[in-house]
């Protein structure tokens, strides 16, 4: 069977995505404290960066959340018997083809749909998959999942896929919102699989985000780039330091990034100046960590019904398989 080219599906409307940056700069660097929204870091050099951590020794929930596919996925293809697979924040789509190929055995797979604002890692991602899996009708669709009207156009039953533990990277009121908007978009015959990083020993946490070749912290300060870049700022990434810490009362991950001097940084596109104190800090990501019975509580109260949920023994990361309740 011959490959099928993808086809690309951009939602975004590169003007739309250009004031979007300049709104959350404008707003984020003038606040207190100074913050900036994670999607920011997705930039090509970024999404490389990104892939480099999943595979460092410290970072454990992409071998994790590998291994609990490999284990779970034929349960499933066969329970969702879906035939269109749409993910979320699909990236490089690596752990996608545990999936792709236990729905493929299982006779049901048609299509495939990957949902990401880097259209290059998606591009490529995508192309590599229509490569492998003849056939299969594969759509890249360039869009920002907070917002999904329209974007589930594939054919029969869908499963939507969020894998990796991104849903952490959304505060909790953005974590009800996505799950309303999903509902919305979904019957009761779909399904809804959520990848979420659980709550461990707090040396291992910071590890996993202050690794010792410092990626992760490359990763951080690229955002800075991109915002020299994107809006002619003249941040001097040298003039900072990445800071990973665990936030005992949210429970999650805080990422951000230490001014080590007094400064001034000019954005010279946005015509605006910002100071930075000496150790003032620009927040720039959080991961929340969760328990099975805390992901449980959220997707209820979002609409959903748990059918399945899936860990190994130690406990470092959950899949769990819901199903909207109408
Ligand atoms: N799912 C992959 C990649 C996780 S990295 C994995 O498990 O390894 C997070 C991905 O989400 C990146 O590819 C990033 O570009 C994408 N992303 C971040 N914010 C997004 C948004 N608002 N809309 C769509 N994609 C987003
Ligand atoms: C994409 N997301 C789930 C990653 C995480 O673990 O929160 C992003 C990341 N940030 C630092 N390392 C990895």
């Amino acid at each position: 069977m011959t490959s099928l080219r993808p086809e690309l599906d951009v939602r975004l409307n590169p003007n739309a995505m250009r004031a979007a940056l300049e709104h959350d700069a404008a707003v984020g660097l003038t606040s207190s404290p100074k913050t900036l929204p994670a999607v920011w870091f997705y930039d090509a050099i970024g999404s490389e960066l990104f892939d480099q951590i999943t595979r460092l020794d410290e970072y454990y929930p992409t071998r994790a959340e590998h291994a609990l596919l490999e284990a779970h996925a034929a349960t499933i293809a066969e329970v969702t018997k879906a035939s269109t697979l749409i993910e979320l924040g699909a990236g490089t789509c690596t752990k996608t083809r545990v999936l792709l190929d236990a729905m493929a055995a299982n006779g049901t797979l048609r299509h495939y749909i990957a949902v990401d604002v880097a259209q290059s890692t998606l591009e490529a991602a995508t192309l590599e998959i229509a490569a492998e899996y003849p056939g299969l009708k594969v759509t890249a669709t360039v869009a920002d999942f907070h917002d999904l009207s329209g974007l589930f156009t594939g054919e029969g039953s869908k499963l939507v896929a969020f894998l990796g533990g991104t849903i952490g990277n959304l505060e909790p009121s953005a974590r009800q919102r996505m799950y309303f908007n999903l509902d919305s978009e979904l019957d009761s015959s779909d399904a809804f699989l959520l990848g979420t990083d659980l709550v461990k020993d707090r040396a291992r946490l910071i590890a996993a985000y202050d690794d010792h070749e410092g990626v992760t912290a490359a990763f951080n300060l690229n955002v800075l780039n991109v915002l020299n870049r994107e809006l002619g700022a003249n941040f001097d990434v040298e003039n900072f330091t990445h800071v990973a810490r665990f936030d005992e009362q949210h429970q999650w991950i805080e990422m951000c990034l230490r001014s080590t001097s007094h400064q001034k940084v000019t954005l010279k596109e946005l015509g605006l100046e910002i100071f930075f104190e000496e150790g003032e800090e620009l927040q720039t990501e959080i991961s929340a960590k969760f328990t099975a019975e805390g992901v449980r509580n959220e997707l209820s109260e979002g609409g959903f019904v748990v059918d399945h949920q899936f860990d190994q023994p130690g406990g470092d990361f959950l899949l769990t398989l819901s199903h909207p309740y109408c």
